[in-house]
Formats: structure tokens, sequence, C-alpha cells
């Protein structure tokens, strides 16, 4: 069943076992205020606030991972160690955003909107695979814009790669394609460079939404939102969703920086 918790054998992918550790969906609510300063409406997707281990991405990809490792243990009834590349792009944990994009289609259609964006941060790229991938596969018309938080060329071309692996993996009929794969960079000095600009950003949307943004990935991200949406490429009257794909550990581990950055101290 959907909603608990636990081994399934079976989900939204026939044969694909998935170990579920949360409560789903996930909110999809709109940003009021700041929707009416943008001149865009914004929505954001909470994957922040999962229940476990402090919420994010990474927990939608370890369902599957998990899933897999069990299964493969069952199988097998031996000791074998399954290794989990935390963070790490596989196709297994591409499922995670595969299976996301099927309940963002589902709560669009609940909410009447047509997003036709969807914005997020891109580090490895399995989630931005999994999104173009499951946008297709759920007849979701938004566009995928990833934002690149690290600052890697190569990026798209990773996405791409495991879109086709996962399709291959799973049998996903999708034809991705490069011209689906767009990425924009705004990894600002480099991964996990703070700076005023990403720490301003931070106060402001806690201020205005009550929303907590980390620095090192969905402040940059939501930075990329904006700056978009200034330029243009993301139009005025539009509908985006903006993932939040967590981070929360990440605030703490660099609180003193920010807090420095705040008072304008470095
Ligand atoms: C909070 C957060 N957002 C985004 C990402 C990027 O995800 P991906 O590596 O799938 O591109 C990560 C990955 O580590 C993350 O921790």
């Amino acid at each position: 069943m959907f909603n608990e918790l636990g081994f399934q054998g079976m989900h939204v992918f026939k044969d694909v076992p998935k170990f579920s550790f949360f409560h789903k969906p996930t909110l999809l609510e709109k940003l009021e205020k700041l929707s009416g300063e943008l001149g865009v409406e914004v929505y954001v997707k909470r994957d922040d606030a999962i229940e476990f281990a402090m919420g994010g991405n990474k927990v939608k990809k370890l369902e599957f991972i998990v899933g897999e490792a069990l299964a493969n243990e069952l199988e097998r009834k031996g000791a074998k160690p399954y290794v989990i590349p935390l963070g790490r792009a596989i196709p297994t944990g591409v499922l995670g955003y595969v299976e996301a994009s099927f309940e963002i289609a589902k709560q669009v259609e609940e909410l009447g909107i047509k997003p036709k964006y969807i914005v997020h941060a891109s580090g490895f790229g399995g989630t931005q695979a999994g999104l173009v991938l499951g946008s297709k596969l759920a007849k979701l018309e938004a566009k995928i814009i990833g934002i690149d938080i690290i600052g890697k060329p190569e990026l798209p071309q990773k996405i791409l790669e495991l879109t086709r692996e996962a399709s291959e993996k799973y049998g996903f009929k999708a034809n991705v394609e490069s011209k689906d794969i767009i990425v924009y960079d705004y990894s600002f000095g480099g991964y996990g460079v703070l700076s005023e600009k990403i720490t301003k950003i931070i106060v402001d949307v806690a201020r205005t939404e009550g929303l907590l943004l980390d620095p090192v990935y969905t402040a940059k991200a939501f930075a990329g939102l904006l700056d978009l949406i200034g330029k243009g490429v993301i139009e005025q009257g539009s509908q985006v969703i903006f993932i939040h794909t967590g981070g929360y550990p990440i605030i703490f581990q660099h609180g003193e920086e920010m807090f420095k950055l705040m008072k304008g101290e470095s």
C-alpha cells in the first residue's frame, strides 16, 4: 500500500522493490507572498519536509536502493554486503524522482495548475535524470531546469546517460534527447562556497515564507530561479514548481559562517 512504511516488493513500477521510509505525497504548496512579488506563481514541492532523517532527495533515492538491497539479500539468503553509493547517481536512485514525477502530475491536476517549469538543485544528476524521465512517463508538460550548484560542464551528459541506463534497466519507454536536459550553472564560485548573496536569499525566503533553504544546494537553486525570472527565461505570469530537495543538516554545518556573513563580518 502506498502509505504504509516498510518493505514493499512492488510499487508504482511493476516488480521494482522498494523500502518505504516516509509518508506520501509530500506537500506541493504555493509561496503566496513571493509569487506576488515576482509575478510568477511559485509552488514548492516540500521534499525537505520528509519526516525521515531530516528529509530531502537522498531519502527518496534511498527507498529504491534499500529495496533493491533487501530484495537481493532475500534472493541469495546470504550475507553479501550491498554497498550504497550515497549521493552518487546510480540508475536505481533515479527511480525516486521518476516516482515523484507521477506524484507531481497528480497534485498538479488536483490543484488545477499547469506549471511550465520545474526547477531544482542538480549535483550528480540523479534527481534531474529522474525528473526528466518521469515527466515524460507521467506526461507532465513542464520543462525540467536543473541548477548546477557544483559548476560541472559534464553534468548534462551525465544526466542523459543516467536516463538511458535507468530506461534500459527498468524497461522505460521514454525518448529522452539532449534538448530535454536543461542545466544552468549557478554554482557561485563552486561547491560549498558561501557568499553574502546566498546568505541574503536564505534570510529573505525565511522571512517572507518561513521556508528554510540550505547554503550549498537549495539556496543556490533558488538564486538561479530568481535570476531566470529576472531575465525573463521564466516568463512573467507562468507557473513554476521549485523542488525543495532538503539539505537541512548542511545548515548546521555552515551555521557559523552563515552567521558571520549575515552580520557582514566575512
Ligand atoms: C539538498 C540536496 N539537493 C540537491 C542535491 C543534488 O542531487 P543530485 O545529486 O541527484 O543531482 C543533493 C545531492 O547531494 C542534495 O543533498
